[in-house]
């Protein structure tokens, strides 16, 4: 156990685990959606501690705090809301979040709209924020911000006069100078991000572009020590820098995918399919994640190889995501089209190539589809580290599956020796290596995924806390875990 064992944990994020949704005319209280609420929830499960985040829900007359009060006695960890008005939802969160940092940094560039009034409302909500941590916090705690919503909050504590020892994580990819540059109000992020007392990101990549960002604009810039985590130098101040690539609970989903109930419903899964080969993608609706150029990969395969035809499904479970969004709207449309232009292309009697489920799953049922999934297709065109891969290696307790992955997730660069890496833009090689891994023997299957398992059982979500923690708190050099990258 670290030295952090002693300090009460404050995780601060945009979104919280819980997320309040109005339908059919009253509030429900909801999981919240993604990686991060994935990866976060076990960590404060196990430890306690306080999370503070926005709830979800932009009215003001609704009774946040008593919603959310039975599932905080339920997680064990106390939750803390910061409220935001309509318009600060559409500034902040879907403005400079969402059409501006979220699609820079995955290096679509030609998707930002860089609005000056993005920029205020971002700048006078981590304010808001700020406020409420510094109110909510002592100097005894450890304060862990989470995400590009909220890259100012060292900045204004600082401001304010409040001491707090701070680390910031970011969850997706950090993009190189040439893109990074772009943004109008780049000087003033990368200052911010210097304030806090250790920078995570998800791989060394990520970690090599912020350096090379921060030479850029700060020539002063020392980099010293070597490892996972290294200190930067600017005049008189110095903060952490380490890559930390995150990860799930693993035993959670290889348990859960063991329990007979799952396993009874991956059996049914399959034999509702016929026993058909089965290729699954599982995402959030985010067109970061490449789901056309999937399903036209599919297409290309059905062409290229029409003895599959009859033999083989794909399944897309695909998570509804930042709705208000036009590109999110676009998207939806687009997949919704492409999926029956390719069923419409190749379906026979007793057989549809491409079933597709718009909707959130209960967990249960989603590691029933990993556990009876014989292929994975993870095809992002860029993302910080994509925890679907690593849920689906640990759901595969028979050790017969193929992991397809984008060489464009932050993943690859752990799993890299032991999956298929694909080009997510080239539908061609996808095609052929979906054909080449749906014609791999028992012992290939064998041998590859057992290896996958084995670095994600080892590199878990408590891994990645106690090295996170340990570079955070830690005071000496050189005293950190081997990250394996
Ligand atoms: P991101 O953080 O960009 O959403 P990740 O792959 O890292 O991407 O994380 C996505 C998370 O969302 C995973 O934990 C996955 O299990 C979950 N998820 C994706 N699709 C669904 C779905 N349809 N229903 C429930 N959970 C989903
Ligand atoms: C990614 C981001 C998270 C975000 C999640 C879901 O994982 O890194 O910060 O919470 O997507 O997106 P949403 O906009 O619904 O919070």
């Amino acid at each position: 156990m670290v030295e952090s064992g002693m300090k009460r944990l404050v995780v601060v994020s945009n979104r919280l685990p819980a997320a309040l949704k109005h339908e059919d005319g009253r509030w429900t209280v909801k999981q919240g959606a993604g990686g991060l609420v994935t990866a976060m929830a076990p960590v404060l499960r196990n430890r306690g501690g306080v999370w503070i985040g926005w709830s979800g829900a932009a009215e003001p007359d609704v009774d946040v705090e008593g919603l959310l009060s039975d599932f905080s006695a339920e997680a064990g960890y106390e939750l803390c809301t910061v409220p935001l008005t309509r318009q600060e939802v559409d500034d902040y969160y879907y403005g400079f979040s969402n059409e501006i940092i979220w699609p820079l940094f995955h290096d679509l560039q030609s998707r930002c709209r860089f609005h000056p009034r993005y920029w205020r409302a971002y700048l006078d909500v981590n304010f808001k924020f700020a406020e409420v941590v510094a109110r909510r916090t002592t100097s005894d705690d450890y304060l862990w911000i989470q995400d590009y919503h909220l890259m100012h909050q060292a900045f204004f504590l600082k401001s304010m006069g409040v001491k707090r020892n701070t680390g910031f994580f970011l969850h997706i990819p950090f993009p190189t100078p040439d893109i990074f540059m772009k943004l109008p109000w780049r000087w003033k992020v990368i200052q911010a991000l210097t304030e806090y007392d250790l920078l995570g990101f998800q791989t060394m990549q990520d970690r090599r572009n912020f350096v090379r960002c921060l030479r850029r604009l700060m020539p002063e810039t020392r980099v010293e020590g070597r490892g996972a985590a290294v200190t930067v130098r600017l005049g008189n101040r110095s903060f952490r820098l380490g890559a930390f690539p995150i990860s799930i609970d693993y035993n959670q989903f290889s348990e859960l995918a063991g329990r007979e109930d799952v396993a009874r419903k991956a059996f049914e899964l399959k034999e509702a399919l016929r026993h058909r080969k089965i290729i699954l993608g599982v995402d959030r609706l985010d067109y970061t994640k490449g789901i056309p150029e999937r399903i036209r990969s599919i297409q290309t395969l059905l062409k290229r190889y029409p003895d599959l035809k009859g033999r083989v499904n794909f399944v897309q479970i695909a998570v509804p995501s930042r709705e208000e969004v036009g590109e999110y709207k676009d998207l939806r449309q687009e997949i919704e089209q492409l999926v029956g232009r390719v069923n419409g292309e190749f379906s026979i009697p007793g057989w549809v190539p491409v079933h597709y489920h718009y909707r959130n799953l209960p967990v249960d049922e989603l590691v029933a589809y990993y556990a009876a999934a014989d292929i994975a297709l993870v095809t992002p065109l860029r993302d910080g580290m994509n925890l679907v891969a690593k849920e689906y290696c640990a759901c595969n307790n028979s050790e017969d599956g193929v992991l397809v992955l984008s060489e464009f997730a932050g993943a690859a660069a752990q799993l890299q020796r032991n999956a298929y890496l694909v080009n997510p833009y080239d539908m061609d090689g996808i095609a052929k290596a979906l054909h080449r891994a749906l014609h791999w023997d028992r012992d290939e299957r064998h041998s590859s995924m057992s290896k996958l398992r084995d670095q994600v059982r080892r590199n878990n979500i408590f891994w990645w806390v106690d090295s996170f923690l340990q570079a955070g708190i830690a005071k000496t050099l050189g005293d950190f875990p081997e990250v394996e990258t």
